[in-house]
C-alpha cells in the first residue's frame, strides 16, 4: 500500500473546468507493449497538451527534454509503472471536476476514457493487469450503430443506437406486435432520455409521412416504451436506460387513461407529443391515422481494436 503512496506524490494532472474534457493523467512509466508510435520533435509539456487536444491520441512518453512517442488511439496495448524520477508517461482518461484525485484514479473508478467521433462511440479502458501492479492494460473498443439508427450515449459507458422499425404486413399494428419488432432487433422500445434524443425521435417520426408512407395516412404514429398498469401514472417500461417518463412531453393533459391496456405513442394521433392509447389500436378511421411501427433501441456493433 505504502508503495502506491509514493507514486501518487509524483502524479500530476492537467484538467479543464469541464468534467467532459479528458484529463492527462502523468505517472512514472514507460510503455510497455505497442504496435505503432510516432515521435514528435517538442518538449514534454506540448507534447502532454498536444495529446490532450488530439482525439486520436491516447498516451504520450518522454523520450528526453526535447523530443516523445505519441501513441494513436488502439496502438499501445500496455503501460509500465516505473520507479519515481525515472520515465515519465502521459496517459487520457476521464475525470470528474478539476482536481488532482486523492486516491490513485488509475485502478478501478474513473478508468476510461469516452468519446463520440461522426456517431461512433470511441471508449478506452484502463485495467491494472491481475499478475502485476506495476502493469496496466488498455484497451479499446469503437461502437458503430446499425444503418437507419442514431448513437445516443445514456451514462457514462452505455450508449444505444435509436430508430424507428416499422411493421410490413400489415403496414399498421399493436403494440404487442412494436415490442415484438424490436426483440427481433435484440433491443427493445424505448423513449426519450434527454431533449437531444426527444428532438431526433420528433424529427425522424415527422419525416416519416413523406418517407415510409405507402397508403398515404394523413398521420404515421410510433409506439413508445411504456404501458399502464392499474396505478394511475404507473407504466413498466421494457428499457431501463431512459429512466422511465421523465424526459417524456406529453400533450396537454396527458396520459389520458392511465390505465392497463394504455400504451405509449409519438406523436399522438391528435397532434404533437407523447399519449396513451389502447394497446390494441391499429389505425383510426380509413386512411387518418396508422401504428405505423416502433422507437426501438438496439445494441451497437462493437469492435475491439
Ligand atoms: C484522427 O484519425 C482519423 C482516422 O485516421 C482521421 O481521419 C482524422 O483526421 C484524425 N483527426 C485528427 C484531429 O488528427
Ligand atoms: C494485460 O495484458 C497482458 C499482455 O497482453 C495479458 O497477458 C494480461 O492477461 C492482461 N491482463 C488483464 C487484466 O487484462
Ligand atoms: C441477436 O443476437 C443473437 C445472439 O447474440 C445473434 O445471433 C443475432 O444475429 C442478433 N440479431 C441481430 C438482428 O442483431
Ligand atoms: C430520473 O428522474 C428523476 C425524476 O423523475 C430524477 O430525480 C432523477 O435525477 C433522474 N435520474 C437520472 C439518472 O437522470
Amino acid at each position: 500500500m505504502g508503495y502506491h503512496f509514493r507514486y501518487l506524490l509524483f502524479l500530476t494532472i492537467l484538467t479543464d473546468v469541464s468534467g467532459e474534457e479528458p484529463s492527462m493523467i502523468r505517472i512514472p512509466g514507460k510503455p510497455g507493449i505497442f504496435k505503432t508510435s510516432e515521435s514528435l520533435e517538442t518538449s514534454w509539456e506540448e507534447c502532454v497538451v498536444k495529446c490532450r487536444a488530439d482525439i486520436n491520441c491516447s498516451v504520450v512518453y518522454k523520450t528526453s527534454d526535447i523530443q516523445c512517442q505519441y501513441f494513436l488511439f488502439g496502438s499501445i496495448s500496455t503501460i509500465q509503472q516505473a520507479a519515481p524520477k525515472g520515465d515519465e508517461i502521459a496517459l487520457k482518461i476521464q475525470l470528474s471536476g478539476n482536481q488532482c484525485p486523492i486516491s490513485n484514479p488509475l485502478v478501478p473508478g474513473h478508468t476510461y476514457y469516452t468519446q463520440i467521433i461522426k456517431s461512433q462511440f470511441y471508449k478506452t479502458t484502463l485495467s491494472q493487469d491481475s499478475l502485476s501492479n506495476n502493469i496496466y492494460n488498455l484497451t479499446y473498443s469503437v461502437s458503430t450503430c446499425p444503418d437507419n439508427t442514431k448513437l445516443f450515449q445514456r451514462g457514462e459507458t452505455t450508449v444505444v443506437c435509436i430508430g424507428l422499425y416499422f411493421f410490413e404486413d400489415p403496414r399498421c399494428n399493436n403494440a404487442m406486435e412494436a415490442s415484438a419488432l424490436c426483440k427481433a432487433q435484440n433491443g427493445t422500445l424505448t423513449g426519450p432520455a434527454n431533449a437531444d434524443e426527444y428532438e431526433y425521435i420528433q424529427e425522424i417520426s415527422y419525416s416519416s409521412v413523406d418517407t415510409s408512407n405507402p397508403d398515404s395516412f394523413q398521420y404515421l404514429i410510433y409506439w413508445i416504451n411504456g404501458a399502464g398498469t392499474n396505478t394511475k401514472n404507473d407504466y413498466t417500461f421494457e428499457d431501463p436506460t431512459h429512466n422511465g417518463s421523465t424526459n417524456y412531453k406529453w400533450i396537454g393533459g396527458a396520459p389520458i387513461a392511465k390505465r392497463t391496456g394504455y400504451c405509449l405513442n409519438n406523436p399522438n394521433p391528435l397532434s404533437f407529443y407523447i399519449a396513451d392509447n389502447s394497446c390494441t389500436d391499429t389505425v383510426l378511421s380509413p386512411n387518418a391515422v396508422c401504428w405505423r411501427g416502433a422507437l426501438c433501441q438496439v445494441p451497437p456493433k462493437i469492435e475491439i481494436v
